[in-house]
């Protein structure tokens, strides 16, 4: 086995991976997505000995210096299908849900090419919360209790009777901010107004639940219909600044290695949420042929899930991908087209990543701050968003860049990383300073 402590570089031109005779064989893959997320799955193709060339639409800078960039919208389903036709795409990798909602994955399996990721009917267990948690009642899936009203008038009446805090969600995408935790009833007028009457994410239905408690984790595996392969658990950190104060982001830092939950917790979540959820969407005619993810949380009551979503996580993946010895292109492949994988096989150790985001990030923030010392990084630099301009890496997003180093225990891993953290000089980044906090917090 390899050692953690040699995390894959990052940092391989595209043109190193151009066609040559010893590898004329190779594949060619096309990854859909332009984040932190897809830059891990690129970085993790690249190091497939089968894959010679990848391409990314549309991608980003850091993306660009390991593939190549095409600029194609990740929604845009006829542009990339003629790509992939024209350029003899073997195998096409959806990251973001957008991509799945907007029926690339039928439209290439309509046109006879191999796609990881779920079809519009399967992706339904992420984009419509009331599909997800009916199927959940179905299945005896262990989740929150819920109601879901399209009536503001009834929706208030059922909050009002609920004890607080209560939790409303919109039924449907609303780019991760269609959660409300609501504090009294005044909150929660207020929240279903603009969900319900005022359609802030259009017209949809709300699904109200129990507010659970307990520490929440990550549950990703590759899924081909009722084959379910689990990668590592993880823990992201969705609020803005150290002690989880502040607003929620899009991730600022994921681990793996999370001693809270055991062994036996995990065999629970595997058995009774991760394959009971895929058998149930096979059963339902929505197999599923790409990533389930289980947002769950240990409640004193048990695991539970929060939600499911339909892809790799971000910035989880970012952590767990680096994790993976097996050759990530024969998974893809073999979920793709319907043929058991092989089972993957994952390093010793752990990994720790923090994201460093644009100072005023998740609110305003100004882009184009040069960036130095991304390549004295020893570890993985992945890049969320950033731009060249004239040579010169600047920021160019709210999430700009994930540093992710290994360790043998979450103390290790993270004492690396904000090592690596500190070479990175910018005048406009800031980054949590606690990743991992739950771990080191936890004396069993
Ligand atoms: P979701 O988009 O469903 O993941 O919800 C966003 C966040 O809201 C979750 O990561 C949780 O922190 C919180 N949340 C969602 N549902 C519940 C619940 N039933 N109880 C407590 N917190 C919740
Ligand atoms: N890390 C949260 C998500 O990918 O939805």
């Amino acid at each position: 086995m390899e050692s953690i402590y040699v995390l894959p570089q990052t940092h391989i031109a595209p043109e190193n991976r151009e066609i040559t005779l010893e590898n004329c064989i190779g594949k060619t893959v096309l990854v859909i997505g332009s984040g932190g997320r897809e830059h891990a799955i690129v970085d993790a193709l690249s190091r497939s000995p089968q894959v010679s060339r990848i391409y990314c639409a549309p991608g980003n800078a850091g993306i660009g210096q390991q593939a190549f960039n095409v600029p194609l919208k990740d929604t845009d389903v006829e542009g990339l299908l003629s790509f992939a036709r024209d350029n003899q795409v073997d195998l096409t990798v959806v990251g973001p849900e957008a991509s799945l909602a907007a029926g690339v994955v039928d439209a290439f399996r309509a046109a006879g090419l191999a796609i990881f990721g779920h079809t519009r009917a399967a992706t339904a267990i992420e984009s419509s919360k009331e599909f997800a948690k009916e199927l959940m009642g179905k299945y005896g899936i262990p989740t929150a209790a819920y109601r879901s009203f399209s009536s503001y008038d009834e929706a208030v009446a059922y909050v009002a009777g609920r004890p607080f805090p209560a939790v409303l969600k919109y039924d449907g995408l609303a780019a991760g901010k269609g959660v409300v935790i609501a504090q009294d009833l005044e909150e929660a007028r207020a929240a279903l107004a603009s969900m319900l009457l005022d359609e802030a994410f259009g017209k949809g239905r709300v699904v109200i639940e129990d507010f659970l408690t307990g520490p929440e984790f990550s549950f990703l595996c590759f899924v081909d219909g009722e084959r379910v392969y689990p990668m590592p658990l993880s823990q992201d950190h969705k609020r803005a600044f150290d002690g989880d104060k502040g607003p929620n982001t899009g991730g600022m830092g994921a681990y793996t290695g999370l001693p809270f939950i055991t062994e036996e917790d995990r065999a629970f979540a595997y058995e009774n949420i991760l394959c009971k959820a895929a058998a149930a969407m096979a059963a339902e005619g929505r197999p599923l042929s790409g990533v389930l993810y289980g947002g769950l949380m240990k409640t004193p009551s048990g695991i539970k899930v929060i939600e499911f979503n339909a892809r790799f996580g971000d910035p989880e993946t970012e952590v767990v991908l680096p994790l993976l010895e097996s050759d990530i292109y024969e998974i893809f492949e073999a979920v793709a087209t319907g043929r058991p994988a092989p089972e993957p096989r994952w390093r010793d150790g752990v990994t720790l990543g923090v994201v460093l985001a644009s100072k005023g990030y998740p609110g305003h923030y100004d882009k184009g701050f040069p960036i130095a010392g991304t390549e004295s990084v020893d570890g993985c630099v992945y890049h969320m968003g950033t731009a060249f301009r004239d040579g010169q890496l600047v920021t160019a997003g709210g999430r700009v860049l994930m540093v992710v180093a290994g360790g043998t225990d979450v103390a290790d891993a993270r004492e690396r990383v904000y090592r690596e953290v500190a070479k990175i000089h910018c005048d406009n980044l800031f980054h949590r300073n606690d990743i991992a906090h739950c771990a080191l917090e936890y004396h069993g």
